[in-house]
């Protein structure tokens, strides 16, 4: 059987839910597409590094995240590790580079960096950071294809909905004119709350409460985080190249109680309404809190839950709902496109 060895460039939230599931789905990967992974390298910022060219021991790693203790990575390392990012991508003894560090939505650095590194080493890349997908996409496309390898990251935009996956395969004779959604769930649960009588200061501590909302919001209320996302498509399903600073996203910040109760008695919804598309020859795009009413799909898309809506030339409005995102359903993001690289390898 087929053995793929990993290097995970980030070990956090979306990491550490790689690893558990890559764990609980490897019978599956086995007995279902003849593959087993290992993961042999893992580096993270402040947490140590380790590497092990036999696979990292799964029941150590699991043991470890179990623990109270701080983690610290190095106890696993096999091979007396020591350097910077750049020396573990060129020594992690894997086939694919696995990146879920912090997105930086001014440039993708330095993650656009670590991937361009991994890419000329001749490692098939997979990302969960919309950084590099923004600011390198055709670039990083370009780089793996030199060498017969494939660059994926179907975790960037709505988690684990397939979206890129489908305009390669089940769409891929259909012409995208345009999209709308609601692409960014934190401000979407933030509306909610506001609609259930709480100021937006309540609802962001609300937020952050239950770890949705981060001490500095403003990526998400300011529409960064929705931004970057609405390049992402633009950039990688319609040809464009936006960064999010083109889009000039409009947040919620300006929404108040008056506003949400007047929405409410018209029986509207505030929501952060993101487009992309073609209007009247010129390829336009938003981000920017609207009204909606209940002839709109927007209005019930409800909480954490997040939207898109297709306009193809042979599906006038294709729509993909996910609820209940998490760390998980980014990871299953991350394994939808190495069971994608591993079929490539044999087709
Ligand atoms: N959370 C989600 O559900 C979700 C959903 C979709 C996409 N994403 C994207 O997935 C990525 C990871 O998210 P996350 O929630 O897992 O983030 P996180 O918990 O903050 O983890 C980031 C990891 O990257 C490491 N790191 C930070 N800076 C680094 C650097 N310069 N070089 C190398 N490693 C570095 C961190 O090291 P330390 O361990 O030392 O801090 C940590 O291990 C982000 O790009 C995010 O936008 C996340």
């Amino acid at each position: 059987m087929k053995t793929i060895d990993l290097a995970l460039l980030g070990f956090g939230n979306v990491g550490k839910a790689f690893a558990r599931l890559l764990t609980a789905k490897k019978q599956e990967l086995q007995e279902q597409f003849g593959f087993n992974s290992r993961i042999t390298a893992i580096a993270t910022g402040s947490h140590g590094v380790c590497l092990d060219p036999n696979g990292i021991d799964e029941q150590n790693l699991l043991n470890l995240l179990a623990s109270k203790d701080p983690l610290d990575l190095s106890v696993l390392d096999k091979m007396a590790f020591h350097g910077d990012m750049f020396d573990f991508i060129q020594q992690a003894p894997a086939h694919v580079l696995v990146e879920t560090t912090p997105v930086n939505p001014r440039s993708g650095l330095p993650a656009l960096d670590y991937l361009r590194a991994a890419a000329k080493r001749g490692l098939h890349l997979i990302t969960a950071n919309k950084g590099p997908v923004v600011y390198g996409f055709r670039e990083l496309t370009e780089l793996t294809k030199e060498h017969g390898r494939l660059f994926r990251f179907e975790s960037t935009v709505m988690d684990g909905a397939p979206i890129f996956s489908l305009f390669r395969g089940p769409l891929a004779g259909a012409k995208l004119h345009g999209f709308y959604g609601i692409l960014n769930s934190c401000t979407n649960l933030l509306l909610d709350r506001m609609r259930g009588g709480e100021t937006l200061e309540q609802a962001i501590a609300y937020g952050a409460s239950i770890g949705i909302t981060e001490t500095d919001p403003s990526n998400d209320v300011d529409g960064w985080d929705a931004a970057i996302k609405v390049a992402v498509l633009s950039n990688v399903l319609m040809g464009q190249n936006l960064t999010p600073m083109d889009v000039k996203p409009i947040g919620i910040r300006r929404i108040t109680p008056e506003m949400i109760s007047t929405a409410e008695s018209q029986g509207k919804r505030w929501k952060l309404v993101c487009q992309g598309g073609w209007q009247d020859g010129h390829y336009q795009v938003s981000v920017k809190p609207e009204m909606v009413g209940p002839s709109s799909p927007l209005y019930t898309v409800d909480g954490t839950s997040s939207y898109v809506n297709f306009a193809l030339d042979v599906l006038p409005g294709l729509g993909i709902l996910e609820t209940d995102p998490s760390p998980k359903t980014t990871a299953f993001g991350l394994l939808a496109d190495l069971i994608d690289i591993v079929k490539s390898e044999t087709r």
